[in-house]
């Protein structure tokens, strides 16, 4: 198996444990690896198969932002496992999917879990978010589930996307936003902590501002802006629940995940379903 040119810690663990066949991981994350949407926060059950459900909903809520529609052509970037690729392969017909990854282990996993269905099509490719290799005007929907974060740049990736996009198109994606009031602590954890530790990089220093000004600036307009961070937070039950089973505990993934749970239960830390639409 090819390595991964980036450093991902949480994917390595993840590729070791479901190669080992862990069940549980299997149901939770063997289809995407993101956040959980509850429409109902309090119905979550703590279960893998619970959570596997919410975060498939959490992909429909991400492509319903996009508009998809039957006969679209389809960008997933940062495709991961191939979930949100296998989501619309399944509820729509007629669509050219493409999932691109920089991390050739998880296109292996998503080419092997991933069959056309409903006349689609279905392509995985490696390359970089920020350096598309396709033609200009390629694609209908541009879509970025839970993974911008870890991209060199979020503007070279808006630009590609805007560049890949027919006129009409639409990008959505999923990201956590920091509220203005948490960007000095964004900042001194930077200066302080040079190892990026279980998740691997991660730029979260992109406001709601920042993201409007930069849809602006590349030529996109904003057409969707929904938070839905209390939909999320059963998320990290969930995770805890993982973190203290697991012997011996990794106390990288551990802190790391607590702070994110902290910030964001604090309402200092949104999840935004951020959808931008190209002038026709
Ligand atoms: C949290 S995972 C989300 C995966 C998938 N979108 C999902 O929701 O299941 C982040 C993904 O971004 C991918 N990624 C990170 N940097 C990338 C880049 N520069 N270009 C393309 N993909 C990248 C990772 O390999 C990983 O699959």
């Amino acid at each position: 198996m090819d390595p991964s040119p980036i450093a991902l810690p949480y994917f390595d663990a993840l590729l070791a444990s479901l190669e080992a066949g862990d069940p549980d991981l299997e149901l939770a994350f063997g289809r995407h690896v993101h956040w959980g949407y509850w429409e109902n926060p309090r119905t979550a059950t703590q279960t893998a198969a619970d959570f596997g459900a919410a975060a498939e909903h959490l992909t429909q809520a991400v492509y319903r932002a996009a508009q998809v529609t039957e006969g679209d052509r389809v960008l997933d970037v940062g495709c991961g496992f191939g979930g949100t690729i296998a989501s619309l392969n399944e509820n729509f017909q007629q669509l050219e999917l493409t999932g691109l990854n920089i991390d050739p282990r998880q296109l292996e996993r998503a080419r092997q879990q991933v069959r056309p269905q409903h006349q689609n099509s279905i392509t995985f490719v490696e390359g970089n978010a920020c350096a598309l290799p396709f033609a200009d005007h390629s694609f209908d929907r541009v879509l970025a589930v839970e993974c911008i974060f870890h991209f060199p740049d979020r503007r070279q990736f808006f630009q590609e996307a805007l560049r890949v996009l027919k006129p009409g198109g639409r990008l959505a994606l999923s990201d956590f936003v920091p509220t203005p009031l948490l960007l000095p602590l964004i900042q001194l954890n930077r200066a302080i902590v040079k190892d990026p530790g279980f998740y691997g990089q991660v730029q979260s220093a992109c406001t709601l501002a920042d993201y409007r000004a930069l849809a602006q600036s590349v030529g996109l307009t904003v057409a969707v802006e929904q938070d839905i961070t209390r939909n999320t937070l059963p998320t990290y039950d969930y995770l805890w629940q993982l973190g203290t089973a697991m012997k011996p505990v990794d106390w990288s993934a551990w802190s790391q995940t607590a702070t994110i749970a902290l910030v964001s239960r604090l309402a200092l830390l949104q999840y935004l379903i951020l959808g931008f639409a190209k002038p026709c």
